[in-house]
């Protein structure tokens, strides 16, 4: 903004929500640390971790992240991380149809129970199997705009799209 006067410094509560083994921990490990781990454990009730960045106008913006395990048995625990969040991240596998319909799930309870000036982002994860894909890209994005969400496919292994995500997020909060 030329004087900079307009800087701000945010804080987020960001959940990430989805099927286990759709890679939301390590899309979290990649943006924070920027690693990847093949041997990524499953998640047990949630984790935290907080990352901050600076957009081009000198805003921060500090994202507290909450991991949320996938796994069938942990469901219940949701709503307490996605409860007063700012920010939903619903994740899929571009491999796994059956991990598009669970996000479509999440999709609907947010609407539902999440805050109802929730910013949600739809991501397609593991971009990099392109050759084992069943979910078509237009199919995400067709969804993500019916149900006014921000679409991104990602890689965590690659590292494909990663800031870019959370770059994307930070421009669209209120
Ligand atoms: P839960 O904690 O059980 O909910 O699973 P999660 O969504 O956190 O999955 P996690 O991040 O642990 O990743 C699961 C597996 O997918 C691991 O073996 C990762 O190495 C792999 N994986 C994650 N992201 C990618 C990716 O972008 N590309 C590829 N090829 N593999 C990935
Ligand atoms: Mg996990």
């Amino acid at each position: 903004n030329g004087g900079g006067q307009d800087a701000k410094n945010l804080r987020v509560k960001l959940v990430l929500l989805g099927d286990s083994g759709v890679g939301k921990s390590c899309i979290v490990l990649r943006f924070v640390r920027g690693q990847f781990d093949p041997t990524s454990k499953v998640t047990v009730g949630a984790s935290f971790l907080s990352q901050t960045i600076a957009l081009q106008d000198s805003t921060t913006v500090k994202f507290e992240i909450w991991d949320t395990a996938g796994q069938e048995r942990y469901a219940a625990l949701a709503p307490l991380y996605y409860r007063g969040a700012a920010v939903a991240v619903i994740v899929y596998d571009i491999t796994s149809p059956e991990s598009f319909s669970k996000a479509q799930y999440w999709v609907k309870e947010l609407q539902k129970h999440g805050s109802p000036d929730i910013v949600m982002a739809l991501v397609g994860n593991k971009a990099d199997l392109h050759e084992k894909r069943e979910v078509a890209v237009q199919d995400g994005m067709d969804y993500a705009e019916k149900n006014g969400m921000f679409f991104i496919e990602t890689s965590a292994k690659t590292a494909d799209n990663i800031n870019e995500l959370f770059e994307e997020i930070a421009k669209r909060l209120p």
